[in-house]
């Protein structure tokens, strides 16, 4: 029997999304290739409802493809069958709508139509009410109706897949929110952290203390603020005065003006919640800060969500192993790990330490 499957990614990171399952998956074919967007056939899956999807670091969003639509019915329709095939299979046939748009060519340039998204996604629920959750963002089991849009100013049609929801993946259309940069942060890397919260599904409470390796000028530091966080940055850069001179009702922050691997036990409090690194090095050289720090406070760390820069074509073939080498660190054994829309030559890692 033959499936079609399908994964999104950023437009530039194509390349390596086939690289990747083509070590990964070798059982895929290429069937159809946009900016942002592939589908891939695979041959004698064993029952229609059981097809490995095409999961990958560079992909964010994949599953099961149900084909191109030009019109809001023929979404329902595709939906529609999707219904009738899980009915028939005795699974579960109530599903999340998720409507999204691929990422465009150059995201700092492009704005979202989210009016456009927001209106389909609407109409959708109106036609589909009878078989779908009202809310969107997907629960461990979900079933999800993946809608994918093409970017501003193109014109391909819609694409119809589906996939079931998991831990391994974000749980808002298409994996991760993009959030804008605002003006009045000192950084991109605002955006940055924003995403890679949503995406991850850390559980940041007010209070919680964060340590952030590679913390200036501050665009991180200042979304974690701005959630009530404590914030430890540790940089030689300078800090935004900003941040330094935070003075929101909650949230504080301190920074340690030195290098990763310099910091000592006495520079942090006891406590330690949440590790957070964006240190623009190779990975192999911020593996030695994180090292260093797992060691001073790995006993009360609940979790790592890390950027790692993919400055050459070598740290990508690199990355298996560079990802087994921060299960070691983290002490975990999986980890999550995506491009996220605001993301240029890099990806982000979560090490969620509470399921040890
Ligand atoms: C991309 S910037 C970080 C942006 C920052 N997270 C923000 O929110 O604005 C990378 C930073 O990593 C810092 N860095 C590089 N190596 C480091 C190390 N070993 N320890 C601490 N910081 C480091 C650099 O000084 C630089 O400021």
């Amino acid at each position: 029997m033959t499936a079609f499957v399908f994964a999104t990614c950023l437009p530039r990171s194509m390349p390596n999304l086939k690289r990747e399952l083509a070590r990964t998956r070798p059982d895929l074919r290429l069937a159809y290739s946009r900016p942002g967007l592939i589908t891939m056939r695979t041959d004698a899956v064993p029952a229609e409802l059981d097809v490995p999807e095409p999961r990958a670091i560079f992909a964010r969003a994949s599953g099961r493809s149900l084909g191109f639509a030009d019109s809001t019915d023929r979404i329902v329709e595709h939906a529609l069958a999707l219904v009738t095939e899980r009915t028939a299979a005795g699974a579960s046939a109530r599903m999340r709508v998720h409507v999204f748009a691929r990422d465009p060519a150059d995201p700092d340039e492009t704005p979202e139509d989210l009016e456009g998204t927001a209106a389909l996604r609407a109409e959708l629920m109106t036609r589909l009410a009878a078989h779908a959750y009202p809310r969107e963002l997907a629960e461990p089991g979900d079933l999800v109706l993946d809608v994918v849009r093409p970017p501003p100013g193109l014109t391909d049609p819609i694409f119809v897949g589906w996939h079931l929801h998991d831990a391994w993946r974000g749980a808002a259309p298409g994996g991760v929110r993009r959030v804008p940069v605002p003006e009045d942060v000192p950084s991109r890397a605002y955006s940055k952290l924003e995403e890679a919260l949503g995406w991850s599904g850390l559980p940041l409470h007010t209070g919680d203390v964060v340590v952030e390796i590679g913390s200036a000028p501050g665009g991180a530091a200042m979304s974690l603020l701005r959630r009530g966080a404590n914030v430890i940055g540790i940089d030689p850069a300078r800090m935004d005065p900003r941040v330094l001179g935070w003075r929101g009702a909650e949230g504080s922050f301190r920074h340690l003006g030195i290098h990763a691997e310099r910091v000592r036990t006495r520079d942090l409090p006891a406590q330690v919640d949440w590790l957070v690194l964006d240190a623009n090095v190779a990975p192999h050289r911020a593996m030695i800060g994180l090292k260093h720090l797992m060691t001073l406070r790995g006993g009360t760390i609940r979790g790592l969500l890390l950027t790692l820069k993919l400055n050459d074509a070598g740290v990508i073939e690199d990355l298996p192993a560079l990802l087994d080498e921060l299960r070691e660190i983290a002490g975990v054994t999986t980890l999550r790990a995506t491009q996220l829309p605001s993301a240029h030559q890099e990806v982000v890692v979560w090490a969620d330490r509470s399921a040890r």
